[in-house]
């Protein structure tokens, strides 16, 4: 039987995992595409570091370029993270010729567009499911299983992490350093947790699905970016009361006039099936002309659900290879960007005071009389429609009120240039509190 040979760049969270799976299932992937697929060498910065899995079975060096330039290597797998040395190292392998899985979103939505001509150019196939939403299939889903639907919405849970954070300080009223740290040691959390706090990972992640949804380019740099860290507990127990559950999404939709690209907590309805998605599991909503919504789900890091898409990457290289005449050259025949090179375009991104959204807003005033009658004046002369309004007793011995509404649909703008007006008003203690609220309908 024909062997195909991995090299792992990494032996971390997902190197070890990816070992490990395909160690343990061995029998079942060589009776999936034909052939054996082995560890053959892995590299690792530490090489005396324990590890979770065993290393008998293969090359173990601290050199990275040994990986790359070894001969017998047919898929180099990235699994170190970053944008520097992961970047040299896949262009290295490429330009030997090697077929490329990464789980690296960071390193695809920046560089992407640099690394797939590379490979172009060197036939050679550069597949990174593992990139998005850990488990789930979503790349696979969107480029082939959805590719005869002219798709209008990708919106989604894209970081385990912080839906692992919001989650556990919700339901156990954990603090957040204690529920991060917990996060950082089952492996979900990127090796700096700003990327995951502050929504850049989701950024980058969805980067990599407006591209492939829309065949825009890859631009990272005008997706609108907010993260969990100055999101208070108290909005999201009132959220809850209110019949929403705040979820920190990711959200590409095709408009008109161009496309919103979002990261940011989010009110969700709890009837929406992405409102009760907890924990460290992702989901993600596609919506298409010809299928309508559909939902993916699954566990979105962590060692073995992050491996078990490296390892599907793996096996369909494999698997080309296998079948191929020529042993090292078998790229996979779909785009890498899910629409062909040369027909990749761009469309305008929408400016945040262009967004349109429904609000949450937390205005916290003096409870006198009149306030409330002022701040309905200020919604009216911005034409801000206001589907309901919640007033929160003040604690006892206090005067502060807080007066939660929640709007219809309307232009960011707007809502922006209304709540500079309040923040301006007398009785109007601390900075107003604003949320988006999507329907997902
Ligand atoms: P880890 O930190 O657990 O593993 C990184 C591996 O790379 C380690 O084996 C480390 O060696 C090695 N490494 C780090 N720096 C260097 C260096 N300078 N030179 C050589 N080797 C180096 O990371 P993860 O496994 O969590 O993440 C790997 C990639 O997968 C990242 O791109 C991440 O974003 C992505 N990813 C992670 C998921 C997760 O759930 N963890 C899910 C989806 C994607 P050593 O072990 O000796 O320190
Ligand atoms: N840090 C990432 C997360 C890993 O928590 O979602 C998976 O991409």
């Amino acid at each position: 039987m024909k062997v195909i040979n991995v090299g792992l760049l990494g032996l971390g969270t997902v190197g070890g995992g990816t070992a490990n799976v395909l160690n343990r299932n061995a029998q079942q992937i060589s009776r999936r595409v034909g052939c054996e697929v082995r560890v053959h060498i892995a590299s690792v910065r530490d090489i005396g570091a324990p590890r979770i899995c065993e290393t008998k079975s293969f090359e173990l060096t601290q050199d990275p370029y040994e990986v790359v330039n070894d001969p017998s290597v047919d898929i180099v797998v990235e699994l170190i993270g970053g944008e520097t040395l992961s970047k040299e190292l896949i262009l290295a392998a490429i330009s030997n010729g090697k077929h490329i899985v990464t789980a690296n979103k960071a390193l695809i939505a920046m560089h992407g567009t640099e690394i797939f001509a590379a490979a172009a150019d060197k036939n050679v196939s550069v597949l990174y499911e593992s990139a998005v939403a850990g488990g789930i299939s979503i790349i696979k889903s969107i480029r082939e299983g959805l590719a005869g639907n002219d798709i209008s919405l990708v919106a989604g849970i894209i970081n385990g992490t912080t839906n692992f954070i919001l989650t556990e300080m919700r339901d156990k009223g954990r603090s957040f350093e204690d529920v991060l740290a917990e996060a950082q040691e089952l492996g979900y959390a990127e090796a700096d947790p700003t990327f995951d706090i502050e929504g850049i990972d989701a950024a980058h992640k969805l980067t990599i699905l407006a591209a492939i949804a829309f065949g825009t380019p890859l631009q990272f740099e005008k997706v609108y970016t907010e993260g969990i860290s100055s999101l208070h507990l108290q909005d999201v127990a009132y959220a809850r009361e209110l019949g929403y559950q705040i979820k920190h999404l990711g959200i590409a939709k095709a408009l008109e006039d161009g496309i919103e690209l979002r990261v940011h907590p989010t009110l969700v309805p709890e009837k929406r099936l992405i409102a009760n998605v907890d924990g460290v599991m992702n989901a993600v909503l596609v919506k298409g002309d010809a299928v309508g919504n559909t939902l993916h789900y699954g566990a979105g890091a962590g060692a073995e659900p992050t491996a078990s898409a490296v390892v599907a990457d793996i096996l369909d290289i494999a698997r080309a290879l296998n079948l191929s005449e020529d042993s090292k050259n078998a790229p996979i025949n779909v785009p890498a960007l899910a629409f062909e090179a040369q027909s990749i375009k761009e469309r305008k991104v929408m400016q945040p005071k262009e967004f349109r959204s429904a609000y949450y807003l937390r205005v916290d005033v003096n409870d006198v009389p009149g306030v409330m009658s002022q701040l309905s004046t200020v919604f009216a002369e911005y034409g801000i429609s206001i589907e309901g309004i919640t007033q929160k007793e003040p604690a006892k011995g206090e005067l502060k009120v807080s007066v939660i509404f929640l709007t219809q649909r309307t232009q960011e703008g707007l809502i922006d240039d209304a709540i500079e007006k309040i923040q301006g008003m007398p009785d109007v203690l601390d900075k107003v509190t604003r949320i988006r609220v999507e329907h997902l309908d």
